[in-house]
């Protein structure tokens, strides 16, 4: 989708617009170089966010995780929810969140201090109020107790084939240790500690992961109700933990 060609009337007029003419920017689509950071922005569940190099593209799927995680708060009557969203990056769920559900309280943490940059900027241009924090998942600890632990964060194993435009994203929200798991057992363990009663836990999750997670998600939580549900392209896509 990269080549001159193949780009939108619309990618195209931006594009022009910001640099007079494609050929100042002809070798970085001819290498794959994202669309998405040359625009410098990309809508997100109709939201305009600033994205660059800091970030990772907010992407289509993680809007289907937004969509159902507000169904399940509304099921569950916690349009009011206190919310922990782990490794925010762009803030594309923190902030999207905050605009769809006025009332939630939401915290966002990350480990990188680029990426919070861009979230707040993004929080700001979008006007809207988010406790971002400097954190390591993997460290974290906390004294709150949320109605709702979010994330998507890094699934992609090492050895995994990747697009081409991939390698101009951060590394660190791309890639995780344990073929991928490494963040959503961490999460796993850690939920029951950080959550109240009756909680919801949303993550975006690889395609192939569904099975293992299930069962992860069973030892952690036996008495929660837990949905694998499939993305647009009717692939497993998302983790939903339940508690009543
Ligand atoms: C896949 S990106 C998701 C970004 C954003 N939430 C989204 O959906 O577009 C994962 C994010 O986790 C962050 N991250 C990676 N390792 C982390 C860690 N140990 N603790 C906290 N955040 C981490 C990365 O910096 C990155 O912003």
């Amino acid at each position: 989708m990269n080549k001159i060609d193949d780009l939108t009337p619309i990618d195209r007029e931006l594009l022009i617009k910001k640099y007079g003419s494609l050929d100042k920017i002809k070798d970085q689509l001819e290498s794959h170089y994202p669309i998405q950071y040359l625009i410098g922005n990309v809508n997100f569940y109709g939201y305009d966010f600033l994205c660059d190099e800091r970030v990772l593209i907010p992407r289509f799927e993680t809007e289907g995780l937004i969509e159902k995680t507000i169904s399940y708060l509304k099921e569950l009557k916690l349009e009011n929810a206190k919310v922990l969203d782990m490794g925010t990056g762009s803030g594309c769920i923190a902030i999207t969140l905050k605009k769809e559900l006025p009332n939630v309280q939401v915290k966002a943490i990350d480990i990188s201090n680029d990426a919070l940059d861009v979230a707040r900027l993004n929080a700001k241009n979008l006007d809207v109020s988010i406790a971002f924090e400097l954190a390591d998942i993997f460290k974290y600890e906390s004294q709150d107790k949320y109605d709702l632990l979010i994330a998507n964060p890094p699934y992609i194993a090492f050895n995994e084939e990747v697009d081409e435009s991939i390698k101009y994203e951060p590394e660190q929200a791309i890639y995780a240790e344990d073929n991928g798991l490494i963040f959503y057992k961490h999460i796993l363990k850690i939920a029951p500690k950080l959550l109240n009663d009756k909680s919801l836990i949303a993550m975006e999750i690889g395609y192939q992961q569904g099975s293992i997670l299930k069962t992860y998600a069973k030892e952690y939580f036996p008495n929660a109700k837990i949905i694998i549900s499939k993305d647009l392209a009717l692939k497993d896509r998302y983790l939903f933990i339940i508690n009543e």
